[in-house]
């Protein structure tokens, strides 16, 4: 019999679901360090130079044992961190008890919290008067500014992690309210070429094969959205031997899905030969009421998108006679038509309500973007007007020359000659 060895009360304040979890937290988040060479490089230099000393920070992200590698980095680097939760279903418990018990970090988020909790949570890391917020949605940066005007002048700047946050950024933007510079980290090539394609990619299809265990093989899958999360979870399922259909509102983005070998209509064709759905649109209502009328019965509905609204679920259960849960984190809802629609992950993100979110060696490269955001914010304070920066490019490039070293990989060099032929005019045919 293993002896799991439990650590004696701590101080740190905290409101996770189980201390005792903290053994088994410590070994998975140091098992996904082991992916994570470039972010574990920073954590090394921060612990010298201390960039954080003396500020408090809050990061309002999916607590895996990713974002707990880049906790340690954060205060290895000397700040004052407090975590929660950016989702209701994303957060693994073990991972929140070690931060606790062995890494001294607080923590405030449990898995399967309801939203009155999430929102207090949201609270409870403002009343810790952060001078820096990692966000991954905006929520955090959101209720500062809608509720707590005073403690604007404290903070020196905000970091986004997510396409749907970058979206509110800009509208902030738009209305005038965004009073302090904010790092869009979902837009370094280092960030968005990887995880939001390969991690979404991999990501989501694993949630639905946890939740599920069906074959790929052969079925119908309707991808709802061809930004790079749809890109990648199109171009994987294709890779399992699935039909796949796109959907999009961007005719651009509709070419480039038909070029890249897909089928593409609107929803309301799609709904009647899907098998599964899978929505990644950062929009609201994309499946709803008339599409489940003319859907298979049994057909199954994801989301891997941010925000638990991609798919009409009030307009579901007002079809439904009744809701069965099948197996975790998949749902029967038995409609009046006599028919079927199956729900995965209570229609929150598939990918970290049923799976683990991206894998550690994508995360590798947006949490190191996120460090040298913040980074670059406390080195930059007073000198930034208010606004939505891009990652330097000299950060997003030293970012892939760390990565490809950490593969044992390099590249060519410009010759003298190819860059005075870079540089001219007047050579041509
Ligand atoms: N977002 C998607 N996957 C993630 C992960 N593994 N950790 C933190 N945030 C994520």
């Amino acid at each position: 019999m293993t002896v799991t060895p439990v650590k004696p009360p701590t101080s740190v304040k905290h409101e996770v679901k189980d201390l005792a979890l903290a053994a088994e937290g410590k070994k998975r988040i140091e098992w996904a360090g082991r992916e994570m060479p470039v972010l574990r490089q920073i954590r090394d230099r921060f612990a010298t130079e201390k960039p954080f000393e003396g500020l408090r920070l809050v990061a309002c992200c999916h607590v895996t044992t990713e974002t707990a590698n880049l906790a340690i980095a954060l205060k290895a680097g000397g700040a004052d961190a407090i975590l929660i939760a950016s989702n209701p279903l994303s957060t693994q418990d073990d991972v929140a008890a070690s931060l606790v018990v062995d890494e001294g970090i607080s923590v405030y988020a449990f898995k399967g919290e309801d939203t009155e909790t999430y929102l207090r949570h949201v609270n409870i890391a403002l009343d810790h008067k952060p001078n820096i917020i990692i966000d991954d949605g905006s929520d955090v940066t959101a209720t500062l500014i809608k509720e707590r005007q005073d403690q604007i002048s404290e903070i020196i700047g905000t970091t986004e992690e997510t396409t749907t946050g970058i979206v509110r950024l800009q509208a902030m933007l738009n209305d005038g309210v965004l009073s302090f510079p904010a790092m869009n980290v979902n837009d370094a090539d280092t960030k968005h070429f990887f995880d939001n394609r390969y991690g979404t990619g991999q990501s989501t299809l694993d949630g639905i094969i946890r939740a599920t265990n069906i074959l790929l093989a052969g079925k119908t899958i309707v991808v709802a959205g061809y930004g790079w999360c749809g890109r990648g979870v199109a171009m994987r399922a294709q890779g399992l031997g699935a039909n796949v259909v796109v959907t999009e509102i961007d005719p651009v983005r509709a070419i480039e899905a038909v070029m890249d070998g897909f089928r593409v209509m609107p929803m309301a064709e799609a709904a009647p030969v899907g098998d599964i759905f899978i929505t990644l649109t950062g929009n609201k209502h994309v499946i709803r009421g008339e599409h489940f009328d003319v859907m298979k019965d049994g057909a199954m509905v994801s989301n891997s998108g941010h925000f638990d609204l991609e798919i009409d679920l009030g307009a579901l259960k007002g079809k439904a006679t009744e809701v069965t849960t099948v197996r975790n984190f998949t749902e029967e809802y038995h409609l009046k038509n006599g028919k079927s629609v199956i729900v995965l992950g209570e229609g929150r993100l598939i990918n970290l309500a049923a799976a683990e979110g991206h894998p550690s060696a994508v995360m590798d490269m947006s949490f190191a973007n996120q460090a040298m955001a913040c980074e670059y914010l406390v080195k930059n304070k007073g000198e930034l007007e208010p606004g939505l920066y891009p990652i330097p490019t000299e950060v997003d490039k030293d970012i892939a020359t760390l990565k490809l070293k950490a593969m044992g990989l390099s590249v060519d060099e410009l010759t003298p000659e190819q860059v005075k032929y870079m540089n001219s005019w007047t050579e041509g045919t």
